[in-house]
């Protein structure tokens, strides 16, 4: 009789991990929030589902015991559960359903790569400080796993590994995120993009935050003294240059007076007589 029952006990048990099973539906929840389960009875339709946590009782065939806790819901492959607001109570308990002679239980963990629990609003505290190295710190209460921040600056990414600190606060932690910048980096112009995501699912945080414009008077001023010393020289170039060739032309043209002054006819001297007499008869004969 022993031995039957063990026997039935090991094939119902065999069998009902094939037979049904469930699985968390909903992958991003909010503490406080909804986690659905999914009873799948696709192998045996038609078949009402029983939801047991731990050993108690709290769906039989459509008939829920807790409802402000659970809901269910039945559609022809299976039954979800919905448990509502749910707490660190919730998890790391077993969940069974049971349809027909098959059975599938298994604990409720967060610690699936699939699971992210989203913080609410008011849990996630963001401090700027763009005066600062410190440019930036955000407080994130009852998240799931460990969230991954970037800071980015006109689509570069700033910083790649922010300080981040964890608590575990039951199932969820409790996080802070610092991100410091080293001196060198002088932010300005545009904005500055916070991106956070929890298993490569990006997470809603109050992000981006304006700079101030990019102060370049400083180079500007460099670039007007420049322009002046440089305006100067040229200046100075050009007066020595010009001196010189207004001092040779002024020399020339005292040259060319003195020579006027000793011999006045010696430029047309140069021409002689008929030459000047068919320049005469040329003007005179063009109208
Ligand atoms: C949780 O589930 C219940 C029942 O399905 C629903 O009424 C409620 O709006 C849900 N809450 C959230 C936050 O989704
Ligand atoms: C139920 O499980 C079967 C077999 O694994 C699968 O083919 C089917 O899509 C599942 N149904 C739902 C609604 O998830
Ligand atoms: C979790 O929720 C249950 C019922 O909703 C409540 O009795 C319990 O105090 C809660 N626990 C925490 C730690 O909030
Ligand atoms: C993540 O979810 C998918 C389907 O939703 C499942 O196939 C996979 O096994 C899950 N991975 C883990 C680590 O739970
Ligand atoms: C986590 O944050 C919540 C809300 O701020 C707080 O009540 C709780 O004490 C913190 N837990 C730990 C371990 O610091
Ligand atoms: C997240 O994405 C990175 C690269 O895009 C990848 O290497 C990593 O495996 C992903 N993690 C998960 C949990 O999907
Ligand atoms: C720009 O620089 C000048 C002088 O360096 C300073 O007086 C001014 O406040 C600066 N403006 C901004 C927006 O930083």
């Amino acid at each position: 009789m022993i031995w039957c029952l063990l026997l039935w006990c090991v094939c119902c048990r065999g069998i009902s991990s094939q037979k049904v099973f469930w699985e968390i539906k909903d992958l991003a929840i909010t503490s406080g929030g909804n986690v659905t389960l999914f009873c799948n009875t696709t192998s045996v339709p038609g078949r009402k589902v029983t939801w047991m946590k731990k050993s108690d009782v709290i769906v039989h065939h459509g008939l829920v015991f807790y409802r402000s806790k659970f809901a269910e819901y039945s559609v022809s492959e299976g039954s979800f559960l919905t448990i509502m607001n749910a707490n660190e109570t919730d998890f790391g308990v077993s969940y069974t359903c049971i349809a027909d002679i098959f059975s599938f239980d298994s604990m409720l963990d967060l610690d699936v790569l699939n699971v992210s629990v989203l913080p609410n609003d008011n849990d996630v505290h963001m401090s700027w400080n763009l005066e600062s190295r410190k440019l930036l710190q955000i407080y994130f209460s009852g998240i799931f796993p460990i969230p991954h921040c970037q800071i980015f600056h006109k689509g570069t990414n700033i910083l790649q590994t922010p300080t981040t600190t964890s608590e575990r606060d039951g199932y969820f932690y409790n996080v802070s995120v610092s991100i410091v910048i080293p001196y060198q980096l002088e932010l300005c112009d545009g904005y500055l993009d916070v991106k956070c995501s929890l298993n490569n699912q990006t997470i809603p945080v109050g992000n981006k935050r304006a700079l101030p414009v990019c102060n370049d008077s400083t180079e500007t001023n460099d670039h007007t003294v420049l322009l002046i010393v440089l305006g100067i020289l040229v200046l100075v170039l050009l007066h020595c240059v010009l001196s010189r060739i207004i001092e040779c032309e002024i020399r020339t043209l005292i040259n060319i007076a003195s020579t006027l002054r000793t011999n006045p006819k010696q430029e047309m001297s140069s021409l002689n007589k008929s030459e000047r007499m068919e320049t005469i008869t040329f003007l005179a004969q063009t109208p």
